[in-house]
């Protein structure tokens, strides 16, 4: 008996030699896995151990039970200490390196075109207009009958249109939404209409088949086409500096009686250049007296109200205040242009 009690120590202390020498070879967390299995999982070597506890003389029991225990604690403490050794080899802790430069974070801009309507919008807004809104999928009857080009009118060839079904266009000029305002609202009027615009033209440096106009109209009572002058020219002014010079040159629109189109005086202060082409000028855009007969679609008394109107294009206002020469830029979303345009804070 005594023999076999000294049998089984030796046999617990094998065991455990064979343990750590495994333990201490183990190089990964599937090893360990395997280590576990293999000595302390149910069929284990240190597991099966506690049989000999019935084996021993029972006075011997307590010891080689205390010495079994005392193993299998032992083997569990080792193997959590090496796992743990391998988590955090796993894992380095992420230290904070002051040092490092900060991330970046890519701020947008406007796009120039949209600040150019910006400034424009706030500058009218000052002089008391509103600002209205029309659909850009319009009315035959809004974008040309009661502007007074009627269907088989030749002004209707000024306007490459896209025209859709049901007697629908892409509208080819804000001034629809002067019919929409005078339709809802009673005079006085004074609004402006940004918005985009639709023709069929072939994209090149001064055309392209989408575009923006701001539209302007004021009707009230003893209207004239001084008021008309002076509008424009505080707009010039505030837009571009007091020096801007603004001339009114004759001209036709079936929704204006007289016409006119604009010119604002060229940053070369007329000496010639290229973008004025030597003429000193830059043209804008038309306006004129509201036609009579337009007043007549919308119920408006000619006899008791007069009016003005004009329209300009945005992109050509925008070209000429960052000096672009090519209109298609807008529209390309080239981030080398675009960025250019980052209001600085
Ligand atoms: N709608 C015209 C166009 O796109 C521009 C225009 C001319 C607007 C005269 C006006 C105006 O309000 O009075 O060509």
């Amino acid at each position: 008996m005594a023999d076999k009690n000294e049998n089984s120590l030796k046999a617990i202390d094998q065991i455990r030699k064979e343990f750590e020498e495994r333990i201490q070879t183990a190089g990964s967390t599937e090893e360990l896995d395997a280590v576990h299995r293999d000595f302390l999982s149910k069929k284990g070597k240190i597991s099966r151990l506690f049989g000999l506890i019935g084996k021993v003389s029972p006075e011997e029991r307590p010891r080689v039970g205390a010495r079994l225990n005392e193993l299998r604690q032992h083997a569990q403490s080792l193997l959590d200490e090496k796992r743990s050794s391998f988590d955090k080899q796993a894992k380095p802790v992420e230290e904070f390196d002051p040092t490092l430069p900060g991330r970046e974070f890519p701020f947008g801009a406007i796009h120039p075109m949209m600040q150019v309507m910006d400034e424009i919008k706030t500058i009218f807004a000052g002089m008391g207009f509103r600002i209205e809104e029309g659909p850009e999928i319009e009315t035959d009857y809004h974008n040309f009958e009661a502007l007074n080009i009627p269907e088989f009118h030749p002004s209707r060839a000024m306007q490459d249109t896209f025209y859709l079904p049901d007697k629908m266009v892409l509208r080819t000029h804000t001034s629809p939404v002067q019919i929409r305002t005078m339709e809802s609202q009673k005079p006085p009027v004074r609004m402006i209409a940004p918005g985009r615009c639709f023709r069929r033209d072939t994209p090149d440096a001064s055309h392209s088949p989408t575009f923006y106009q701001v539209e302007g109209l004021c009707v009230d009572k003893n209207v004239t086409f001084a008021d008309l002058k002076g509008v424009v020219t505080a707009f010039a002014q505030k837009l571009f500096g007091e020096d801007i010079k603004v001339r009114f040159r004759p001209s036709f629109f079936p929704f204006t009686e007289p016409s006119a189109e604009y010119d604002f005086s060229c940053f070369c202060q007329g000496k010639g250049c290229a973008v004025c082409k030597g003429t000193g000028w830059l043209e804008i855009s038309g306006a004129g007296m509201v036609d009579p007969a337009v007043f007549g679609f919308v119920g408006y008394d000619p006899k008791l109200y007069s009016g003005y109107a004009f329209g300009m294009g945005i992109e050509r206002i925008a070209m000429l205040k960052y000096k672009i020469n090519d209109i298609r830029i807008f529209y390309e979303n080239d981030i080398r242009f675009l960025e250019q345009f980052k209001m600085v804070r």
